[in-house]
C-alpha cells in the first residue's frame, strides 16, 4: 500500500498537485519547476526557495490565501497541517460539534499563522493564536489582513493557556505544534548524517527548539490544561518522535486523564501524531471512541518458530494501558516467587513489552489451593452459622482447561522441590505484550477497537507445555478475564 492511502481519506493532497498546470497559472512557480525530458514538470525538494514558492502556491490555488513565507522560517507542509485539521474536524463532529461555530486556539502559530488561516478560510471558525516569537507575531498579523481574516483570528503574544483562556469564555479545541528538538539535542543533526534529507530543512531553531524537546513543551501543556480543565474542551497536540508519544499518554494516564486518543499522520515519508485529551465526562465528549488513522502493525511475535498460546482480552477499565498489564505481571511474578526479567525491544515499538520469566515450581497452584482453602474456611464458618452450604463461586476460579497434573499430591510436590534444588528451571517463556486491533483484516485501523494479547512463548523447562498451559490459566483467572477470542496455539 503506497504511504498516501495512509493520509487522512480528506486530504486533497492524497493526489498530487497538478505541478504542470500550476507552472502554467504562477509565474513564481514558473521559476522554479523543472521540466525533464519526457516533459514531467517537478521541483527540486532539496531547494529551501522551492519549498516555499510551493506552499505559497498551494495555498494560492487551493485555498485562496494570499501568504508569504520569510526566507528563514519555517515552511509549513500543507499535507500534514491538513491530516491536523481534518482530524480536529472528526474529534468536533463526534462530539457534536459544528466546525462552522467553534473557537479554537493554536498555541505557537509560528509565522505564517498556518493552522488559523486554513481553519479560517475553510470553516470559517474562530482562533486564538499564541506566539512567542516578535517577529512572527507580526508577520502572523500581516498575513492575516492580507487575507482580510481579522475578524475571525486574533494574535495573541502570551504562552500556552496561561494568559489566554478568559475566565468567561469557553474554548472548543487547542492544537499545537510544539518546537521538537532539544536545546541540547543534535539527533537533528545525527537523523541529517546518517540519512541525508530528501527535502531542504526549513525553520530556525527558536522555532524547532526547546529546552527539553517537545516532552518537556507537552508536560508543561498537559499540566496547565489540567488548571484550565474543561473551559477548552478537547486539547491537542502534535508529537515528532514516537517514543514521545508513549512518555505523553503515559503522564496523561498518571494524571487519571482516561478521557484521550491518539492518531498518525502520515504524508509522504514523514510520520507524526497527535494526541488529544479531555476533561470533559465522556457522556459529553468521548475521545475513546473518535475516529482515528493508525496503521495496522503486524505481530511480529506469529513469526516465532517456538510453541506459544497466548490470553487476549478487551482494553477494559482495569487495563486501559500497556502499563496496567506490565504492573500486573510483575507484582503477580512476585507474589509467586517467579523470576521476570525486562528484554528490550526497539524504542519505537511502544506498543509492546517483552520479558522472560523462569518458574522453578508450580508457585501458582499453591496459591489457588490457598485461596480455595481460604474459601472453604469461610464457607464453613457461614455454614456452622447459618447450618447450610451455600457453595457461590466457590470454585468459580477452576475454570480450567485440565492440563493433566495441575491438581498435585503432596508426593509430586516434594518431587517438585527435589528437581528445583537441583535448579532446573520448571518452565522459562517469554511473555510478550501486545496491543491489536480487533480487525486486523485492514491496513489502517479507523476505529479504536482495541485488544491485549499477552503472548506465552515456550523456551525450555522440565514440566514442558503442561506448566505452561496451567500458568496461562491461572493468568485468565487472576485477570477476570474470559477467553473471549479464542486462540489457536501454535503447533509444537
Ligand atoms: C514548530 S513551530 C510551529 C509553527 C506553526 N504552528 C507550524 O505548524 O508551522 C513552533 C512555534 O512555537 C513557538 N513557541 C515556542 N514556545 C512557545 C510558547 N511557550 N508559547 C507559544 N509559542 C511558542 C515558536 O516560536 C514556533 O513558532
Amino acid at each position: 500500500m503506497s504511504v498516501k492511502q495512509y493520509m487522512h481519506p480528506r486530504n486533497k493532497y492524497k493526489r498530487p498537485p497538478d505541478y504542470k498546470q500550476l507552472a502554467v497559472l504562477y509565474p513564481e512557480f514558473r521559476e522554479i519547476a523543472i521540466m525533464d525530458l519526457t516533459g514531467r514538470v517537478r521541483i527540486d525538494f532539496k531547494e529551501r526557495k522551492s519549498l516555499h514558492v510551493l506552499t505559497e502556491t498551494l495555498l494560492k490555488h487551493d485555498f485562496d490565501l494570499n501568504v508569504n513565507i520569510p526566507a528563514d522560517k519555517l515552511n509549513p507542509a500543507i499535507p500534514l497541517r491538513l491530516n491536523y485539521i481534518l482530524w480536529m474536524e472528526d474529534l468536533m463532529t463526534h462530539s457534536k460539534l459544528e466546525m462552522e461555530k467553534v473557537t479554537g486556539i493554536d498555541i505557537g502559530t509560528g509565522a505564517v499563522c498556518i493552522y488559523a488561516l486554513l481553519l479560517a478560510k475553510i470553516y470559517k471558525c474562530q482562533v486564538i493564536g499564541t506566539e512567542v516569537d516578535k517577529g512572527s507575531v507580526e508577520h502572523a498579523q500581516k498575513c492575516i489582513k492580507k487575507n482580510k481574516l481579522q475578524d475571525l483570528i486574533e494574535m495573541n503574544s502570551n504562552r500556552i493557556f496561561k494568559d489566554v483562556v478568559q475566565d468567561n469564555r469557553v474554548y472548543d479545541f487547542s492544537m499545537c505544534n510544539p518546537p521538537f528538538f532539544e536545546n541540547e539535542d543534535d539527533s537533528f543533526k545525527k537523523v541529517e548524517k546518517v540519512l541525508p534529507p530528501r527535502n531542504a530543512p526549513t525553520g530556525n531553531d527558536s522555532e524547532l527548539k526547546t529546552e527539553g524537546g517537545e516532552v518537556c513543551f507537552v508536560t508543561k501543556m498537559i499540566e496547565e490544561s489540567v488548571k484550565v480543565g474543561d473551559r477548552i474542551k478537547i486539547y491537542s497536540t502534535m508529537i515528532g518522535k514516537k517514543a514521545d508519544l508513549a512518555v505523553l499518554r503515559r503522564l496523561l494516564r498518571s494524571k487519571n486523564i482516561k478521557n484521550m486518543t491518539w492518531t498518525e499522520f502520515c504524508q509522504g515519508h514523514t510520520t507524526r501524531w497527535g494526541l488529544a485529551w479531555s476533561f470533559l465526562p465522556q457522556n459529553v465528549v468521548n475521545l475513546t471512541t473518535a475516529p482515528v488513522i493508525r496503521k495496522h502493525r503486524k505481530s511480529i511475535v506469529g513469526l516465532l518458530k517456538d510453541y506459544k498460546t497466548s490470553i487476549t482480552f478487551p482494553v477494559n477499565d482495569k487495563f486501559s494501558c500497556i502499563d496496567d498489564i506490565i504492573s500486573f505481571l510483575k507484582v503477580t511474578a512476585k507474589e509467586l516467587n517467579i523470576e521476570l526479567q525486562d528484554i528490550p525491544i526497539p524504542e519505537n515499538s511502544f506498543d509492546s513489552w517483552v520479558c522472560r520469566i523462569t518458574a522453578r515450581k508450580r508457585s501458582w497452584e499453591h496459591m489457588r489451593r490457598k485461596r480455595r482453602s481460604a474459601q472453604q474456611f469461610a464457607l464453613k464458618r457461614a455454614k456452622g452459622e447459618s447450618g447450610e452450604c451455600i457453595e457461590a463461586n466457590t470454585c468459580a476460579e477452576e475454570t480450567s482447561i485440565k492440563t493433566g497434573n495441575s491438581m498435585k499430591s503432596s508426593d509430586e510436590e516434594s518431587s517438585d522441590k527435589e528437581l528445583s534444588e537441583k535448579n532446573d528451571p520448571l518452565l522459562v517463556c517469554k511473555f510478550w505484550v501486545e496491543v491489536e486491533s480487533r480487525n486486523d483484516s485492514q491496513d489502517i485501523i479507523t476505529q479504536p477497537n482495541e485488544i491485549f494479547r499477552i503472548w506465552m512463548v515456550f523456551e525450555n523447562g522440565y514440566d514442558g507445555l503442561d506448566a505452561l498451559h496451567s500458568l496461562r490459566q491461572y493468568l485468565i483467572n487472576k485477570l477476570e478475564v474470559r477467553e473471549k477470542i479464542l486462540d489457536n496455539p501454535s503447533k509444537t
